[in-house]
């Protein structure tokens, strides 16, 4: 069965339609790539997931069902917390590294010093943190580097034990140094989480993604194995996208 089951779904903005009728699957434990230019629906897609569309005052029809269940019979913080989400720029927030990852849990539950420590050591290790910031945790999530905050961003994410992780072009405006650890990051993660990449650089698409999805005016033009996608893609539009033609 399916993770992420995407039926018929359209998103529109007071009668522009930004999504046009996508089906699509999302498998669990792949990396599935998004990729398309600019105003292709792909960012409108991922916050139609986890229903994000609804502060955007987005229309949203179709269906998306998680583990078979209609994602709009789900309680919204349960949800949010079951499908993490990514922004381009991250996020932190006021106070500490440590209260950075910790915040999100203890919203959900109780938790002891030594339990939350765990927790907070856990989650930095996984999101390739660890090494750099074990012995500053109390120090403001601000004086981190933008590579450093977004590896704070999915440590955060992994703090709340999430089922998916969809990333919306994580290592845009990242060095190549911070981009190749949140690459690793998904790599070694993909056996505990599902993860969808949008980017918009192509070649992260070919290193990382199981399988990749070309999304062009709102609508999915292609989807199939990353590299068969890049290699021999069936569509004209897929060939010309990639070759660099456009976008
Ligand atoms: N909140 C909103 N209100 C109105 N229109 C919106 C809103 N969000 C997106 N749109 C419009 O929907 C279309 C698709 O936008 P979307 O952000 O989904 O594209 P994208 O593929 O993520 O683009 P990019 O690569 O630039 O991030 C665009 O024309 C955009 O202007
Ligand atoms: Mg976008």
């Amino acid at each position: 069965m399916a993770k992420i089951l995407i039926q018929n779904v359209s998103v529109s903005y007071n009668g522009f339609q930004a999504l046009k009728s996508v089906d699509l699957e999302v498998l669990a434990n792949e990396i599935l790539g998004i990729i398309g230019p600019a105003n292709s629906g792909k960012s409108s897609l991922l916050r139609a997931i986890n229903r994000l569309s609804e502060i955007d005052y987005a229309q949203v029809t179709g269906t998306i069902l998680l583990d078979g269940e209609n994602i709009d019979t789900l309680d919204r913080n349960t949800l949010r917390k079951r499908i993490g989400l990514i922004f381009a720029t991250p996020v932190v927030l006021p106070g500490s590294i440590y209260k950075n990852i910790s915040y999100g849990p203890k919203l959900h539950r109780r938790f002891g010093k030594k339990e939350l420590d765990e927790l907070v050591e856990h989650a930095l290790r996984a999101g390739n943190l660890w090494d750099e910031v074990h012995d500053r945790l109390k120090d403001s999530a601000s004086t981190l580097s933008g590579g450093q905050q977004q590896r704070l961003c999915i440590a955060r994410s992994i703090a709340m034990d999430p089922e998916v992780i969809m990333m919306d072009e994580p290592c845009s405006g990242l060095d190549p140094i911070s981009t190749a650890k949140i690459e690793a990051t998904m790599l070694e993660l993909k056996t505990k989480y599902t993860f969808i990449l949008v980017t918009n650089n192509t070649k992260q698409a070919a290193r990382v993604a199981d399988r990749t999805a070309f999304f062009l005016s709102g609508e999915l033009i292609e989807i199939d194995r990353t590299s068969r996608l890049f290699t021999s893609p069936k569509d004209p539009r897929t060939n010309d996208y990639i070759s660099g033609r456009f976008g």
